[in-house]
C-alpha cells in the first residue's frame, strides 16, 4: 500500500509543510487582536498552555494515525477499526473530514484572492493603472470570481506536482520568505510613531480578562482553525513522514512554531493600527474593541499605508504578499485531503483528481460568491464552528478508544524504542480518551447555544 505513494524528503521539509498548513490567515488576522482586545499577554498565555494542552494531543492523534497506517483519512479510520459498525463510522468520518476541509477551501480560497488583488494593485498604482488597481481592491462579483480562480489554479498546480515535487517543494521555498517578509516587516513598522503604545496593549498583562470561559472557548476555537485539526489535513501529511521520524517532537515544533508566528504577527499587527491611530485613522468599532478579522485588514491596515507615501506602497506590497503566502501554503493542505482519498481509493492519477477537485470546489466558490450574502458566512460557521471540533471529537474517539493500545503504542516505539517509559505515553492516550472528547464536546455545545 505504501509504494507508490509520495513521502516527504526530510524532516525539515515536513516541518515546513506542516507549519505551513498551520500558519495561514487565522493567525494572522484574528489572534493578535483578540489577544489586544482580551488582556494582552495574559490572552497569549492562555492561548500558549491551551495550544499545548488540548491543540497539541489532537494534532499527535492525527499524525500518529495518519503515519500508522500510511494511507488517507478514509483508510486510517477504516484501518485502524475492526468491527464491521466502527469500520463504517470510521469511513463517513473520513468522508465528512474531506467533505468539511473541501468546504473550508471553498470559502479560503475567496479571501486568499483578495489577499492577491491587493498584493498587485499597490505596483499597479504606482504604474500609473490605476482603475485596475481600484478594481481589484473593490468588492465585486466579477473581481471575487477571477481571484478565487487564480488562486485556485495556483493551488491545483502545486498539488498536482506531489508530495515532495509539489507540497515540500513550495512550502520549503515559502515559508522561509514568509518568516522574512513578516520579520521586515515587523522591523519596520516598529520604528514608526506610534508603534510603542500599540506594543504595550499587546503585551502588558490584564489576568482579569482571562478568566471569562467564553474567552477561553474562543481561544481554543482557534488554537484548533490554526493548527489545521480536525479535517484530516494533518493526518494526511502525518501519513507523509518516514517511519524514523520522532512524531512527538516533531509535533511540538509544529505547534510551537505556529503558536510562534501567531504571537510574531501581534508585534506587526497592533503597532501598525497605533501608529494608524495616530495618524488620524479609526481602529476602534463602536462598541470600543479593536477592529478586527476583514475591517483590520482591508480597511485599517490600507488607510495607514495610504498615509505613509512610498514606504507604505513598500509595505503593502509586502504584508498583502506575506498574507498571500500564508493563503498558499494553507490552501495546498486543505485539497490534498480529497485528492489523496481520490488517488488512492479510485486510482486516479494525481494531476486528474487534483484538476477535477479544484475545479469542483472552485465550482463551489463560484456558487458562494454568486449568493454571497447568504453563504459566505453560512459556509464558515458551517465548516469551522461545527464541523471541525465535531470531527476532532470522532477523531480523539477513534485514537483513544477504537484503536487498539499496542498497536499504538507499537507505532511510537517504531523510532523511539524507551516511549513506554517516557512522559508523552503515561499523559497523552489519557488526554486522548477522556480529557480532549470532553473539553471539545463542551467547546461545542457551547456554540450551539
Ligand atoms: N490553519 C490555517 C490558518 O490558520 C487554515 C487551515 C489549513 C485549516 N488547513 C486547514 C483550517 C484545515 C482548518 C482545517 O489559516
Amino acid at each position: 500500500m505504501t509504494t507508490n505513494r509520495g513521502q516527504f524528503g526530510s524532516r525539515l521539509g515536513f516541518i515546513f509543510a506542516a507549519t505551513g498548513s498551520a500558519v495561514g490567515l487565522g493567525n494572522i488576522w484574528g489572534c493578535p487582536t483578540q489577544a489586544a482586545s482580551n488582556g494582552g499577554a495574559a490572552f497569549l498565555l492562555v492561548y500558549l498552555v491551551l495550544a499545548f494542552a488540548l491543540a497539541y494531543p489532537v494534532l499527535m492523534a492525527e499524525l500518529i494515525l495518519g503515519r500508522h497506517t500510511h494511507g488517507n483519512s478514509v483508510a486510517a479510520l477504516t484501518g485502524i477499526a475492526n468491527r464491521g459498525l466502527t469500520r463504517t463510522i470510521g469511513a463517513l468520518t473520513g468522508l465528512f473530514g474531506i467533505v468539511v476541509a473541501s468546504l473550508i477551501l471553498s470559502f479560503y480560497a475567496i479571501v486568499a484572492g483578495w489577499m492577491l488583488g491587493f498584493t498587485v494593485s499597490y505596483p499597479l498604482n504606482v504604474l500609473g493603472m490605476e482603475s485596475a488597481g481600484n478594481w481589484l481592491t473593490e468588492f465585486s462579483t466579477s473581481r471575487n470570481l477571477s481571484l478565487m480562480a487564480i488562486f485556485m489554479v495556483m493551488t491545483v498546480g502545486i498539488i498536482m506536482g506531489g508530495v515532495k515535487e509539489g507540497i515540500e517543494r513550495w512550502s520549503t521555498r515559502l515559508m522561509p520568505t514568509l518568516i522574512i517578509t513578516l520579520l521586515l516587516l515587523v522591523a519596520y513598522v516598529l520604528t514608526l510613531d506610534g508603534a510603542m503604545t500599540g506594543l504595550k496593549v499587546y503585551l502588558i498583562p490584564d489576568f482579569s480578562k482571562i478568566l471569562s470561559s467564553q474567552l477561553i472557548l474562543s481561544a481554543l476555537g482557534s488554537a484548533f482553525f490554526s493548527l489545521s485539526l480536525g479535517v484530516g489535513t494533518m493526518l494526511v501529511y502525518g501519513s507523509y513522514i518516514a517511519d524514523r521520524e520522532h512524531l512527538p517532537s516533531i509535533g511540538a515544533q509544529v505547534a510551537l512554531i505556529d503558536v510562534g508566528i501567531a504571537v510574531l504577527a501581534g508585534f506587526l499587527i497592533l503597532p501598525a493600527m497605533y501608529v494608524a491611530a495616530e495618524r488620524g485613522v479609526d481602529i476602534f468599532s463602536a462598541s470600543g474593541a479593536l477592529l478586527s478579522e476583514d475591517t483590520l485588514i482591508f480597511t485599517v491596515l490600507p488607510e495607514l499605508f495610504a498615509t505613509l507615501g512610498t514606504a507604505g506602497v513598500v509595505l503593502a506590497t509586502a504584508f498583502f504578499f506575506l498574507m498571500s503566502v500564508a493563503a498558499l501554503t494553507s490552501s495546498i493542505s486543505m485539497l490534498e485531503v480529497p485528492v489523496a482519498f481520490i488517488v488512492e481509493r479510485f486510482s486516479w492519477s494525481r494531476r486528474t483528481a487534483a484538476l477535477l477537485m479544484g475545479a469542483a470546489i472552485g465550482c463551489m466558490s463560484g456558487l458562494i460568491i454568486l449568493n454571497f450574502e447568504t453563504l459566505f458566512g453560512a459556509v464558515i460557521a458551517l465548516s469551522t464552528r461545527y464541523g471541525q471540533p465535531l470531527l476532532g471529537l470522532l477523531l480523539c474517539v477513534f485514537v483513544g478508544w477504537v484503536w487498539q493500545r499496542n498497536s499504538l503504542l507499537a507505532e511510537l516505539e517504531k523510532n523511539d524504542p524507551n516511549v513506554r517509559h517516557g512522559l508523552f505515553w503515561k499523559i497523552w492516550p489519557v488526554y486522548v480518551r477522556f480529557v480532549c472528547p470532553v473539553i471539545i464536546a463542551i467547546i461545542f455545545y457551547r456554540s450551539l447555544a
